[in-house]
């Protein structure tokens, strides 16, 4: 297996793409054969003339690639009408997300091919630079602030002005994950007074590196401290103390965001519709869990509502809204996996090897949907 299929990503929103000129020249160097669909990095600024460049040929359409290719980089999962261009040579690296695209990962399989499950790759040490679920929440939390700030008819800052002092803005930030810390440091970085909330109390360090105020809940008994990278499900107790916790400083807030998530299950409900009732007219809310059904009640995916003067944005690809950046460190991800997953002969010649052993394969090789 030595030749590579960058295709364009075909579904609705999604401007990024899987490998840039950098990472393609690469693929060249470690002595692949790519090719680009035209097109391919439009979204995302990159000219089919600096993938040529780079070293790939362009092909024009997602078939044509296929049958030219056996390992294919995305970004989204194939879609039912792609996987019918595939086949048991076929390897796909992309994320999967069964959850929502089931049935389109099912004709992927009935075609007989295998998805490596960018969302799968385990969070360690070793696989690091492959983690493209860190990489793109990262971006997310950065956004979520943005759109934050671009919602709120306020200053972020703290401004003294011949007219008058504007008051900094007041923040809150549920879950202080990847998403959560970049959200911590982007809306510090605006000027806004921030505090944050985990079920993890081990982050509060972090929290106050950052220059934010940490809400402190207290754990359950039978909780044993051991730090981890994921949190589990909260007991019923945890939450009413939680709930009690952050009520002032939700009431207060001018931008809530919420980014708690339990890997494989829905996510929490942090902000039932009551607590949304006691926010100011004009905050904002910030959704970034709204794919895994909301941290908050009222959430909408994708869509953006307002409750009670509360304005509850539910966007789900903001990866996608930065779309050069997210596919620079989505291209550099999956060309960690690709070197992971290949040996390099000194023939020249790269070829797979799916070492069932390897921890990040046997996490992220996916063969059928159950
Ligand atoms: P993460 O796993 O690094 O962080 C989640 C944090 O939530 C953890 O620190 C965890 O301890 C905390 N948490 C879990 N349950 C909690 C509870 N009941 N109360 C308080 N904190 C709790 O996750 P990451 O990578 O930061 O992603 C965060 C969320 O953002 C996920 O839901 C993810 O799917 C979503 N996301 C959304 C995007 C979008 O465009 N809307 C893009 C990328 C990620």
């Amino acid at each position: 297996m030595t030749s590579i299929f960058i295709a364009k990503e075909s579904r609705a929103g999604e401007h990024r793409v899987a490998s840039t000129p950098e990472t393609i020249s690469r693929y060249c160097k470690l002595g692949f054969s790519v090719v680009v669909e035209q097109g391919a990095g439009g979204g995302a600024c990159f000219s089919d003339q600096q993938y040529q460049d780079a070293g790939a040929t362009i092909c024009n359409g997602f078939a044509s690639g296929c049958a030219q290719a056996d390992l294919l980089l995305k970004v989204a999962p194939c879609t039912a009408d792609e996987a019918q261009h595939l086949n048991d040579k076929h390897l796909v690296v992309s994320f999967l997300q069964l959850d929502l695209h089931g049935n389109d990962a099912g004709a992927v399989f009935a075609k007989g091919a295998k998805i490596f499950a960018m969302e799968k790759v385990p969070r360690s040490t070793l696989a690091q630079k492959m983690d493209a679920l860190s990489s793109q929440a990262n971006i997310a939390g950065y956004k979520a602030v943005l759109i934050g700030a671009c919602e709120l008819g306020r200053y972020f800052p703290l401004l003294m002005t011949a007219a008058g002092t504007v008051k900094p803005a007041r923040v809150v930030i549920f879950g202080v994950g990847v998403a959560g810390l970049q959200a911590i440091a982007t809306a510090k970085r605006l000027g806004a007074l921030v505090e944050a909330t985990d079920i993890r109390p081990e982050v509060k360090e972090q929290v106050e590196s950052l220059g934010a105020k940490f809400i402190d809940v207290e754990k359950d008994d039978d909780d044993d401290g051991e730090a981890s990278v994921y949190a589990s499900e909260a007991s019923d107790e945890y939450k009413q103390r939680q709930a009690e916790a952050v009520a002032a400083s939700v009431a207060n807030a001018d931008v809530v965001i919420t980014t708690a998530q339990i890997p494989g299950r829905a996510a929490p409900l942090l902000i039932p519709l009551s607590m949304v009732k006691t926010m100011k007219a004009g905050a904002v809310i910030v959704d970034l869990a709204a794919e895994q059904g909301g941290n908050c009640e009222p959430t909408v995916a994708d869509e953006i509502i307002t409750v009670d003067g509360v304005t509850i944005v539910g966007t789900t690809n903001l990866p996608a809204t930065v779309a050069v950046n997210a596919s620079e460190l989505y291209a550099r991800n999956l060309q960690n996996v690709v070197e992971h997953i290949f040996e390099f002969p000194e023939d020249g010649t790269p070829t797979l090897n799916l070492d069932a052993d390897d921890e990040i394969v046997s996490a992220s090789i996916v063969s059928s949907v159950s």
